[in-house]
């Protein structure tokens, strides 16, 4: 039995997880801001003690980290989802949403990674596991303030693998593509090959107990974005533009 520290479990894909590594028995600390939605999944399951904190502030990843190390024991494995997707195009540039998406998506697994990783170096052991996305591969339309700060997080999950092997600490990236949640409620297109957030967990859950670096799905969506990413510009351009259309 483990205990996995999960950030933004209050819906869609880390409620998903929350729910399925809880009833397999393990702890799991479920953080997110909403706290009415934490406290009914607390309810719904013993294995679950939740913690209302936004990623975005330190001292309340600090403070829930020491709390709940306290009540379920030192963490094994920290699943940093927490995000915010808000489609805006390079159009509509407003700082204070690329700043807010930075801080949300990039910053909150930095100050996580900032009061966990001292604690996984001094035990020679630990599981961070990063959600990025598919979207972070290229720039995409509509992307520009949640785009980068998925590209930003594929490169920190790198350099994390590198510095921390030595140490003993494992570090995967997730790179989903579309599911199910409120996030991509939002979306006024057709998303192709979309899952459901049960679906994600279940493959997420399944990559987090192998060694891969990277926990990517559904496999046909994927393999064209992969495809589409090592193209020169002169091709990926054009391409994407015809397929978004
Ligand atoms: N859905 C997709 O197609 C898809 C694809 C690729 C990657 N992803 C990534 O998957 C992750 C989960 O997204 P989702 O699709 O499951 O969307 P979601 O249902 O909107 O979940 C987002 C979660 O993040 C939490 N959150 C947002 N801002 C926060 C903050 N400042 N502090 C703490 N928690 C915060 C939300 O809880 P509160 O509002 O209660 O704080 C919520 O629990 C995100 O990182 C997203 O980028 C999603």
């Amino acid at each position: 039995m483990s205990h996995y520290f999960i950030t933004g479990a209050s819906s869609g894909i880390g409620q998903a997880l929350a729910l399925a590594l809880s009833s397999d028995g393990h702890h799991v600390t479920a953080v997110a801001r909403r706290l009415e939605r934490l406290q009914k999944l607390q309810t719904d399951s013993p294995n679950i003690n939740s913690f209302a904190g936004d990623v975005s502030n330190l001292s309340d990843m600090q403070n829930i980290i020491e709390e709940c190390s306290r009540h379920s024991g030192p963490i094994d494995c920290a699943i940093l989802n927490a995000g915010k997707y808000v489609p805006l195009g390079g159009a509509d540039i407003n700082s204070s949403e690329f700043y807010d998406h930075m801080m949300v998506n990039y910053m909150g697994v930095v100050h996580v990674l900032d009061c966990l990783i001292p604690a996984f170096k001094s035990t020679g052991s630990g599981h961070i596991a990063i959600m990025g996305s598919t979207a972070g591969y290229r720039g995409l339309p509509r992307s520009a303030a949640y785009g980068p700060t998925k590209a930003a997080l594929a490169n920190l999950a790198e350099a994390l693998y590198l510095d921390l092997e030595p140490y003993g600490i494992k570090v995967q990236m997730i790179s989903p593509g579309f599911v199910e949640t409120e996030a991509t409620a939002v979306n006024d297109f057709k998303m192709p090959q979309i899952i459901s957030a049960h679906t994600a967990a279940t493959k997420i859950i399944k990559g987090l107990n192998r060694n891969q670096f990277e926990i990517c799905f559904p496999a046909g969506f994927v393999w064209v974005m992969k495809l589409l990413s090592v193209l020169p510009h002169a091709l990926y351009t054009p391409i994407i533009k015809w397929i978004t259309k």
